[in-house]
Parts: C-alpha cells; structure tokens; sequence
C-alpha cells in the first residue's frame, strides 16, 4: 500500500513540474508561467472571440496596391461548425456600383474596435474616381497583436486554402515591437501563402491552388530584403483548396523550419554571422546591419503576432504578369489604374469564386484551429 502511495506522489509531481521554457511571450491571453512543452495560445474558432482576434480595418492594401477593403464585419469574417472563415464579397453589394467610381470612403470610427488600423497608403480615407475606383472587393484580415505575441515556439494552423481566381489568402507572423526598426527590419514570418487560381501556370508549371509556400522577409530596408534565399514552395496535384492541411513552424534559437502536414518545406539554420550573411548583405560594407547587437537569429530573436487574412490581386508581382489562366490577368503590374482593370473583368473571374454556392465558403480561407507550443 505505502510503496503505492508513494508512487501516485511521486507520478503527481512529473505531471505538474513545470520545465522553463525559453520561450517568452506577452499579451492579453498570454499564460503567466510558460513551461516547456505547453500549448500557450489556442483557439479552435468554436466561437468567434475578438478579444484573441482584432479585425484591421483598413483601405491600405497591405502596401501592394491589393483590391480589398479589411473590415469587422460578419459577412467577411465568422466561425461556423467549429471553424474561421474569411470570406470576400463586393464592395458594389452594400453601396452600390456608381460609389465604386465618385464614392468616398472615410472608414475611421469612434469605438475603440472601429478606429482605422493603417492610415499608410491612404488607408484611412479614399475617394473613388473612373480611373481609380475604390477598393471594390470586402475582406478580412485579423492579429493577436494585443493578445498574443511570442519568441520561439511551435506553431500549427490547420487550414483549408480558397479557390477563386485573384484570391491569397496568407496566414503569418509579424514582429510585435519592430525591436530592429521598420519592415522588412524586424523580419517577417510567412507560415502560409497561396494563389486561388485553380489552373494557373507559369512556364507550365501550376502556381494555383496547387502550390503553397513559406517566406521569412528580413533586410536592412525594404528594397534590400533576403526573402528569395528563404522561400520554399511544395506542390499539391490534389490543389490546397480541397483539403484541410497542418501548416507547421518550429522556432527556435537556432533555426526556422516550416512544415505541411509533417514533412518539411524547408529551413533556415544561421551561421555565427547570422541573416545578415545568410542574405548576402555583408558584402556592402555602406549598409549598417541593424542586428549587430542581436542573436545570431536577428531579427527572428524577437516577439512575432499571428496574422490571418485573405486579400485580392495587387501589383507587387505576387500574381506575375505574363501567366497563364482560362481568362487572363485583368491589370498589368505596372498598371496605375489596376484595380479599375480587375474590376471591369468581373464577368470572367466573379464566377470562379462561386459566392453564390455553398454560403461562398469554396472562395474563403477556412481555419479549423491555431496551436500554438512553447519549446
Ligand atoms: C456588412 O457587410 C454587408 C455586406 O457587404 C453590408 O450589407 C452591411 O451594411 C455591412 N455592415 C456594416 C455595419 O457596415
């Protein structure tokens, strides 16, 4: 009897001893203690909660001139059966076609959950004219930027990537406090990125809803930016649009691995000389290296916030001119008038999203949970 005693005892305290971590976070839901091992953010979207999630509420474009307008707004964002979706919808729905070209839209508001999240890139206030009409799809994009931020960590989001064509739906990590100054600085961490064309080529190859991809941003400014040295891509003839997959990350103090269901994308492991060598930089000795005083693992040695959102088209290249696709790429990326461009071609690419089918969820970014580990 003792000697089983004794062994409940000593079992209870295996179970309850808590290994630190060297993990650190911060936030409204952050844990007070955080020992190695344990789930320390979670949320499995049986409830839409707002205290994890804050909506951005921006015209902004996310800095690559993209069509959508970010809103609070259950149209674009909701959990249903246990999962987020972020689903687009059209502008013209709630305000009419003719406000697209001679509207305004002044989308600061007095709540504290209604003031405008990026006033860059007139992302406050814009007015629409024929040539540059207004952002003319609605969308969602939403952080734990108050309620959860962490260094080093496991991460796993299982997710089931849109179809629709122009779609990029994106779930990532960005840098809490810009500790080594202003994008791409601090870094950022791209878990998950997609295109929701469903046959889309480039040079044959499908860069659709077949492929997804993982890319760490980090530079001393933001046309000196090491991503293409930190990009993985894995293909899916099955299309990422069809399934739920795990989309993974492990950090740690030595390295950046992403994950899809397991079986690795790739990694970064920094030498002594940190990013700024894994990028290139050193050999302009003219630029200062922001992360000299930092860990080999500068700027990726800092607390990071989960991004989740879906955006539409854009002119930075992530949908590169000269693609193949049933009906072609609406704008040019150097077109000033772009989203005009897109608009106008509604009747070939609106269908593809099938809104009016199954609620549109075919169109949406579906999450059916975020976990987050301490090491
Ligand atoms: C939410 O979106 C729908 C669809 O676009 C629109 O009809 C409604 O007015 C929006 N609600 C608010 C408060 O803007």
């Amino acid at each position: 009897m003792w000697s089983a005693f004794l062994g409940v005892v000593a079992l209870a305290s295996v179970v309850s001893a808590c290994t630190p971590s060297v993990t650190t976070v911060s936030g409204t839901h952050a844990p007070v203690t955080v020992c190695s091992g344990a789930l320390i953010f979670s949320d499995d979207f049986e409830e839409f909660d707002l205290e994890k999630w804050q909506h951005e509420n921006t015209l902004a474009g996310g800095g690559n001139w993209e069509f959508q307008y970010y809103s609070n707004n259950r149209t674009n964002s909701f959990t249903d059966d246990g999962k987020l979706f972020i689903r687009p919808s059209l502008t013209s729905d709630q305000f009419g076609q003719a406000f697209l070209t001679s509207g305004r839209l002044n989308i600061e508001g007095g709540a504290p959950a209604d003031r405008c999240t990026n006033p860059q890139w007139y992302g406050c206030e814009r007015t629409g004219s024929p040539l540059n009409i207004l952002n003319p799809i609605k969308s969602a994009r939403i952080r734990t930027v108050n309620s959860f931020s962490f260094r080093y960590g496991k991460v796993e989001v299982r997710a089931k990537m849109p179809a629709g064509d122009w779609l990029w739906p994106a779930i990532w990590l960005m840098p809490a406090y810009n500790v080594y100054g202003t994008w791409p600085s601090s870094g950022e961490i791209d878990l998950v990125e997609s295109r929701g064309n469903r046959n889309m080529l480039q040079n044959g190859v499908h860069i659709g809803t077949q492929e997804a991809g993982s890319t760490l941003h980090y530079g001393p400014y933001p046309d000196l930016n090491g991503w293409e040295r930190a990009h993985w891509l894995r293909r899916n003839s099955n299309g990422y649009d069809r399934n739920f997959h795990r989309y993974q990350l492990e950090w740690t103090p030595d390295f950046l691995k992403f994950s899809i269901d397991d079986v690795e994308l790739g990694r970064v492991t920094p030498g002594s000389g940190g990013f700024w060598e894994h990028g290139g930089f050193n050999s302009n000795p003219n630029i200062l290296n922001p992360w000299r005083y930092g860990t080999k693992m500068a700027p990726f040695d800092q607390k990071f916030y989960m991004i989740i959102n879906l955006a539409v088209g854009g002119t930075n290249g992530f949908f590169p001119d000269g693609i193949s696709n049933p009906t072609p790429k609406p704008w040019s990326n150097n077109s000033p008038t772009a989203a005009t461009d897109f608009w106008n071609a509604q009747a070939a690419w609106l269908p593809t999203w099938g809104l009016n089918q199954n609620e549109g969820k075919d169109a949406s970014l579906q999450v059916d949970y975020v976990r987050i580990w301490a090491l």
